[in-house]
């Protein structure tokens, strides 16, 4: 027994044309037109709709502390809006150990998925001296990846110059790609002191203290850090000009530095932060929304392709309750930083990005399937519509529009990120290694279902 999806139009790098897609055992056995059927093959019609390859979210906080959605509740608002694999950082737990630690998340934490994953360890603390010896065992597990930070010393998570390039050293030897939160933490807390005691409260200060400036000496200093010990590097959630600007020209000298944006970069300005009653709390995330321009010149950097991934930061933190933005009613610097987003992704991309003609078709394939990909080593694998890939599909309708609400999500959140916003592109089917987990917006997949993805070797390790 095959499935047979009929009457669609897969959208691909190279174009996009009418075909048939014939499923076996969850893999893509066959792409052509008109492909018979026998009596016993499930059918799905997808009824001249666009077909796009499953969207691949490399950024998210599924299970952090404080936050609402554990890995069941994040995976499913995933996989109801179109993306059939993420990445998730594994937060530090410095009682454990590092491979401890991982391996607790990798066999136990993760177990309730509903979309295949990556797991990704947060680097901090003691695991900078443990990663000297863990980072084969990581490998081994099926690591591809880890994470560190410039910024957050209050909570532990800072990394010093010299510990960033011991570990891209380490990470090198063994084809881990290290993924940089890029900002000047210490100058940017010592902003923020200044800017409290002056008796400023409201929330768009998080924007005013949090300077594209200081996130760009970051990513040059981590640029340069990784050169100087020869590994690649990935910026994660570049918000500004400033930075676009800095990884174009590491770019144009062949450095092997990749990019990564947010939706909400894309399509949400600093106005956003200054939002009545306390709204504005919503969006704050860092680094912090910016001025207009700064948005135009991200599309750009897509289109230059100097930005090569698009992910969530699905880091949701709940407007109300005991860990909230609450915290921060009084003063701003005391919100949790972290929005939701993983749901609504490929939705806001698709709307914004191809339906206000941003952005072309292949271009959208790109940034939320191919490239995270690759970058993750998951290609072909996943990433492609292709025979021998894993049947990982999106079936949209381009003419239907739909507004995005909170009610409707299968998030859990109190809020969504983008309350409101009429999208046109609407999901009518996804299908997870040849299995159909949504349909018409009900998620029929069931919790556990998703696997542990092995990352291979980074393309970026060829560079
Ligand atoms: O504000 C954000 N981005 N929160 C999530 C943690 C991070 O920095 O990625
Ligand atoms: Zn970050
Ligand atoms: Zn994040």
């Amino acid at each position: 027994m095959s499935t047979i999806i009929k009457n669609g139009t897969p959208v691909t790098l190279q174009g996009s044309y009418k075909a048939d897609i014939k499923i076996d055992n969850g893999i893509i056995t066959e792409i052509s037109t008109d492909i018979p059927c026998e009596a016993e093959d499930v059918i799905i019609d997808a009824n001249n709709q666009q077909i796009f390859p499953g969207g691949i979210d490399l950024h998210t906080h599924f299970d952090h502390i404080g936050v609402p959605d554990d890995f069941a509740a994040g995976s499913k608002a995933a996989i109801a809006g179109g993306i059939t694999t993420v990445s998730c950082f594994v937060e530090g737990n410095q009682e454990l150990g590092l491979l401890d630690n991982f391996r607790d998340w990798k066999y136990r934490r993760s177990a309730t998925s509903y979309v295949d994953y990556t797991l990704v360890p947060v680097l901090s603390g003691k695991y900078l001296s443990e990663f000297e010896t863990e980072a084969p065992l990581l490998s081994e597990e099926g690591v591809g990846a880890v994470k560190l930070f410039m910024a957050y010393r209050g909570a532990g998570l800072l990394t010093t110059d010299v510990n960033l390039y011991r570990t891209f050293k380490n990470a090198k030897k063994y084809n881990l790609l290290c993924n940089v939160h890029c900002e000047n933490g210490d100058v940017i807390d010592e902003i923020v002191d200044e800017w409290v005691a002056a008796g400023h409260k409201s929330v768009i200060n998080h924007a005013y203290t949090r300077t594209p400036g200081l996130e760009a000496e970051a990513v040059y200093r981590a640029m340069s850090i990784a050169n100087a010990a020869g590994a690649p590097v990935r910026i994660v959630h570049v918000s500004c000009e400033d930075s676009l600007d800095l990884i174009a020209s590491a770019q144009k000298k062949e450095l092997p530095v990749l990019a990564e944006t947010c939706p909400h970069y894309l399509v949400k300005d600093i106005s956003y932060l200054d939002l009545p009653e306390f709204e504005g709390a919503k969006n704050i995330c860092a680094p912090p929304l910016r001025e207009k321009k700064h948005l135009a010149a991200l599309w750009k950097g897509i289109n230059d392709g100097v930005i090569t991934t698009v992910s969530s930061d699905h880091a949701p933190v709940n407007f109300n309750g005991e860990y909230s933005k609450q915290l921060g009613r009084d003063v701003w610097n005391k919100i949790p930083n972290g929005c939701p987003g993983v749901e609504e992704i490929f939705s806001i991309i698709y709307h914004f990005g191809i339906v206000e003609k941003r952005i072309s078709l292949e271009k959208f394939v790109e940034i939320t399937s191919v490239n995270p990909a690759k970058e993750f080593g998951l290609y072909p694998k996943k990433g492609c519509i292709a025979i021998g890939s894993d049947a990982d599909l999106v079936i949209l309708n381009p003419s239907k529009s739909r507004i995005i609400t909170h009610d409707k999500q299968y998030g859990k959140t109190d809020y969504s990120g983008y309350e409101g916003f009429n999208v046109t592109g609407v999901i009518t089917h996804v299908i997870s290694r040849g299995e159909e987990v949504v349909k018409d917006g009900i998620v029929l997949g069931k919790e556990g279902r998703g696997q542990f993805i092995r990352c291979n070797k980074s393309h970026i390790f060829a560079k």
